[in-house]
C-alpha cells in the first residue's frame, strides 16, 4: 500500500537538506523544520526504570485548543507535515484524540509513540481510522522477563504482542497503510537480547525497528543499565550490523549502529561531524515550550507565538548556530540528526507498509 504522503514527506526532507547546505555555506535562512515532535504531556501510567517521567508533579496539561491552534500555524505555513506525537503517555491525556481529529481532518500525518499500555481492540480501530501514520512500541526486551522489568509492568509484554494483532487486524480490515513500529532502548539489561528483537519483529511482519541507546536519565541509567560490557556491545554491534546488512529492518543506519560504541565510553564525536538538528527539528514540550534540542534553551512559547515567528526568531538562530557547533555524541533519535542513508533506508521502508 503506497501512501502519496510519504512521498510527499520525503520531497520536502529532501528540499531541506538543499536548503542546509545553502544555509551553511552562505549563512542565509532558507531552512523549514522538517521534523517536528511534541512531547504532549508528562502524565505516565508505567514505571520504566529508565525514565523519571512517572514520578513528576503533573502540573502543566495544555489543552487541545492550544495544541491545534498552533498546529494549524505551522500548516498555514508549511502546508502538510509530519509529526511524532511522545510524552508522557500520549495515549492518557484525555483530549489527546481531538488533537489526532484535527490533523487527520487537516492532512497532517502523524506518529504517536506510546508504551501501548492503554490500547485495545477499540483504540486501535479508532488509531487506523484517524490514519495516523506511524505507532512506534516501546519494546526493551526480546522475553517478557526483560520487558517487563524495565517498565515496570506485569504482562506488559503479552500485551505488546496482542496489540500489534489488533493493529495489523483493524489496518487489514479498513485497508489502510500504518507503519508498525518497534522502538527499543539498548542498555546492559537488553543488551544481548537486541538481535532477538530484531528477529522477533521479522517475525510479527511489522514495518521495523528503531534502537536508541540509553540515556543518563534515572539513577538506573547511570548504574546499573549503563553497558560497561564493551567486548559484549562489540559483539551484539557486529551482529546487528550483519542483519541490517542482510537487509533486516532496522530503521537506523550502519554509522548509528557503529556509534553505540562512543556513546557508551561517552567519547566526543570527531569535529567533522555536524549536528543538523537545529537546521531541522521543531520539537514543543508539555508547557509549551518549544526547543530546537532540549539540551539548550527554549526558542519560543507555543501558546504565544506563530511557528513561523519562532523559527525566524534572532533567539533561534543563535541557538541554531549553537547547535551546530556541539559536539555531544548525542544519539537521540527523537530528536538528533539522520544522514542520507537513514532518510533513504526509512524512506523505502515505509513506503512498503
Ligand atoms: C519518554 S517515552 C514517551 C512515550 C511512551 N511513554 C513510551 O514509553 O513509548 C519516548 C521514548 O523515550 C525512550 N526513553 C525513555 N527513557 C530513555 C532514556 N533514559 N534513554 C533513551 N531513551 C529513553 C522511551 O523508551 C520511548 O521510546
Ligand atoms: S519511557 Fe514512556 S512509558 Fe516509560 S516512564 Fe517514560 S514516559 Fe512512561
Ligand atoms: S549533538 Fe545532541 S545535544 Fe548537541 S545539538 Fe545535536 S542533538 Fe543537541
Amino acid at each position: 500500500m503506497i501512501d502519496t504522503k510519504t512521498i510527499n514527506l520525503a520531497f520536502k526532507a529532501g528540499r531541506n537538506l538543499f536548503y542546509q547546505n545553502f544555509y551553511m555555506k552562505t549563512g542565509i535562512n532558507l531552512l523549514k523544520p522538517t521534523n517536528f515532535y511534541s512531547i504532549i504531556n508528562e502524565f505516565c501510567n508505567a514505571r520504566c526504570k529508565i525514565c523519571d517521567m512517572w514520578t513528576r508533579n503533573k502540573i502543566i496539561d495544555l489543552p487541545a485548543e492550544i495544541w491545534i491552534k498552533h498546529l494549524e500555524s505551522i500548516h498555514d505555513w508549511l502546508g502538510r507535515y509530519y509529526i511524532s506525537f511522545s510524552g508522557g503517555e500520549p495515549l492518557i491525556k484525555k483530549d489527546f484524540f481531538n488533537i489526532l481529529e484535527f490533523c487527520n481532518q487537516k492532512g497532517i500525518s502523524c506518529g504517536v509513540v506510546t508504551n501501548s499500555i492503554k490500547i485495545d481492540k477499540q483504540m486501535a480501530e479508532e488509531l487506523i481510522k484517524l490514519r495516523v501514520f506511524n505507532i512506534s512500541i516501546s519494546v526493551d526486551g526480546a522475553k517478557a522477563e526483560t520487558h517487563d522489568y524495565l517498565r515496570g509492568v506485569p504482562g506488559l509484554f503479552d500485551h505488546v504482542i496482542e496489540v500489534v494483532s489488533y493493529l495489523k487486524d483493524a489496518k487489514e480490515k479498513n485497508k489502510v497503510p500504518l507503519r508498525i513500529i518497534f522502538k527499543t532502548v539498548v542498555n546492559s539489561r537488553n543488551l544481548e537480547e537486541i538481535p532477538d528483537i530484531i528477529r522477533l519483529v521479522e517475525k510479527l511482519g511489522i514495518t521495523g525497528v528503531m534502537f536508541q541507546p540509553v540515556f543518563k536519565w534515572t539513577e538506573a541509567t547511570k548504574n546499573e543499565l549503563w553497558v560497561k560490557d564493551i567486548e559484549t556491545l562489540d559483539k551484539v554491534i557486529r551482529e546487528v550490523i550483519k542483519l541490517y546488512k542482510n537487509g533486516s529492518p532496522i530503521l537506523v543506519s550502519q554509522d548509528t549502529i557503529q556509534l553505540w560504541r562512543n556513546h557508551f565510553l561517552e567519547e566526543k564525536l570527531e569535529p567533522k561531524r555536524i549536528c543538523n538538528i537545529g537546521l531541522n527539528n521543531y520539537l514543543m514540550q508539555w508547557d509549551g515550550k518549544v526547543f530546537l534540542c532540549t539540551f539548550f534553551p527554549s526558542i519560543g512559547n507555543l501558546s504565544e507565538t506563530k511557528a513561523k515567528d519562532i523559527w525566524y526568531s534572532e533567539k533561534a538562530e543563535n541557538i541554531r548556530k549553537a547547535t551546530i557547533n556541539c559536539r555531544k555524541t548525542c544519539l537521540n533519535t527523537c530528536t538528533s540528526k539522520k544522514s542520507i542513508n537513514d532518510r533513504l533506508k526509512q524512506f523505502f521502508q515505509l513506503l512498503k507498509s
